[in-house]
């Protein structure tokens, strides 16, 4: 029976995971820099946890979540983004005890039932920070700025920060009514999909990628111009920090973001080499969140980015990441050099050494064409004649240069040839 993966979800075999392991280190290296800590939420949560946090009428609750019953009838949801599980934990193991601002990033992967297209799936990978217990512009900043400093590293440079201000809770019911007047006039031009939106959440329709829409949205009255004073103090100052640090940045009044927690700063990172899909990261202040589960007054902001959408757009062959090879590659001929060679390994192994072996007993030649496959820095060959001398050959893959390793106290000669540069001594 031929049992294929599920539809939109794909696997990272060897070969591919080398590039997110090294992504995925260096995001922590650049995380840890700035401060913050790895958090682990669970994956999968009450459905009631994501249906209020990320909004009833929102594509991702209305028709994107993976959601069953399990035994017990309990309404489960496999999570379709991390947020709402850092607030759970976040007030669930009361993180902010002590009073402090907690900062946190977490990796791992977020299930969403969409249609699969390039660079959309139903299981796919995001990286994610919360820095949580401040509304400080500051912190606007310090993450955007980080999130800057990460695709620096990766060696990206073709991307497009833009920001958008959505308003508060005393500014934003206001400049809904203003919109939902505005667009009224436009109803029968609008989609479908907007004609449904528009009573139940009218920002969306400001991100319709429908063309016509798109038109229409622009002329469309912009939360920017509709903030109250504190909000647009606080835009100001976001763009003030952000032009002291030299970050380039556009301005994008249509960017509204799919999820509903969002308050004054939102932004999004768009590559321009990726088609219909080309936000990267997203991401922005929501600052009532953690109230709204019952936790204490705590203004957050943060952002996750899309692994694969990530991956895709890395110019691997400008950069070296490192690819996992064997240091030896062990060939061995005869039955005595097999039972030796399987203790050498045991024993190379234990000294830190990433030994490799054949397992079928071929020739020679069937055994260093392995050896080569394995992309194996050295081989160190034991046949008969090495054993009886009791002398082994290293040899370099690349020059075929090769030296005499001395049975006894083989691990630290391998060990001394292994630090110098590949293509020194030869015999
Ligand atoms: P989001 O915009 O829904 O935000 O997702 C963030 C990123 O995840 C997107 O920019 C995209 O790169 C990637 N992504 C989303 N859906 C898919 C998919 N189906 N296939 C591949 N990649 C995808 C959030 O999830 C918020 N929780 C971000 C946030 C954190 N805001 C504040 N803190």
């Amino acid at each position: 029976m031929k049992i294929q993966s599920i539809r939109g979800v794909k696997d990272i075999l060897p070969g591919e995971i080398e590039k997110w392991q090294w992504v995925e280190k260096i995001a922590r290296n650049v995380f840890h820099r700035y401060g913050f800590k790895e958090i682990r939420p669970t994956i999968f949560e009450k459905t009631q946890l994501f249906s209020r946090s990320i909004g009833e009428a929102t594509d991702i609750v209305e028709k994107e979540m993976y959601t069953f019953a399990d035994r017990s009838g309990e309404q489960i949801t496999l999570r379709p983004e991390g947020t709402a599980s850092v607030v759970r934990a976040y007030i669930e193991h009361k993180m902010y005890n002590p009073p402090s601002v907690v900062k946190v990033y977490y990796l791992g992967p977020m299930f969403r039932y969409e249609r699969p297209q390039a660079g959309r799936f139903r299981q796919f990978y995001q990286i994610g920070i919360e820095a949580m217990g401040t509304d400080n512009p500051v912190i606007d900043v310090e993450v955007m700025t980080l999130l800057v400093e990460f695709f620096r590293q990766l060696g990206l440079t073709d991307l497009e920060l833009q920001i958008n201000s959505l308003g508060c809770s005393d500014c934003r019911p206001q400049y809904r009514e203003v919109l939902k007047t505005a667009i009224r006039g436009h109803l029968n031009e609008l989609c479908e999909n907007c004609n449904r939106r528009y009573e139940r959440n009218p920002l969306r329709v400001l991100d319709c990628k429908v063309e016509r829409d798109r038109q229409i949205a622009g002329e469309l009255p912009k939360t920017c111009d509709h903030l109250c004073e504190t909000c647009r103090t606080n835009f100001t100052q976001v763009q003030a920090l952000l032009d002291s640090t030299e970050t380039p940045y556009s301005l994008n009044p249509l960017l509204v973001r799919g999820l509903d927690y969002y308050s004054r700063t939102t932004f999004e990172v768009l590559s321009t080499n990726l088609g219909a899909q080309n936000a990267i990261c997203g991401g922005g202040r929501y600052d009532s969140l953690v109230e709204e589960f019952d936790g204490p007054p705590t203004p957050c902001f943060g952002f996750a980015l899309g692994m694969e959408r990530l991956i895709s757009v890395i110019p691997f062959e400008t950069v070296t990441y490192s690819r996992s090879r064997p240091d030896i590659f062990i060939v061995s001929l005869g039955e005595e050099a097999k039972s030796q060679s399987f203790r050498m390994t045991h024993q190379l192994r234990k000294g830190g050494v990433t030994v490799d072996q054949d397992y079928d007993g071929g020739s020679m030649k069937s055994q260093m064409r392995k050896a080569n496959k394995s992309s194996s820095r050295f081989a160190l060959i034991v046949g008969e004649n090495e054993i009886r001398t009791e002398k082994y050959l290293m040899k370099d893959m690349e020059s075929g240069s090769q030296i005499e390793i001395p049975a006894e106290n083989f691990v630290p000669a391998v060990k001394k040839r292994l630090a110098e540069p590949d293509d020194s001594s030869s015999v």
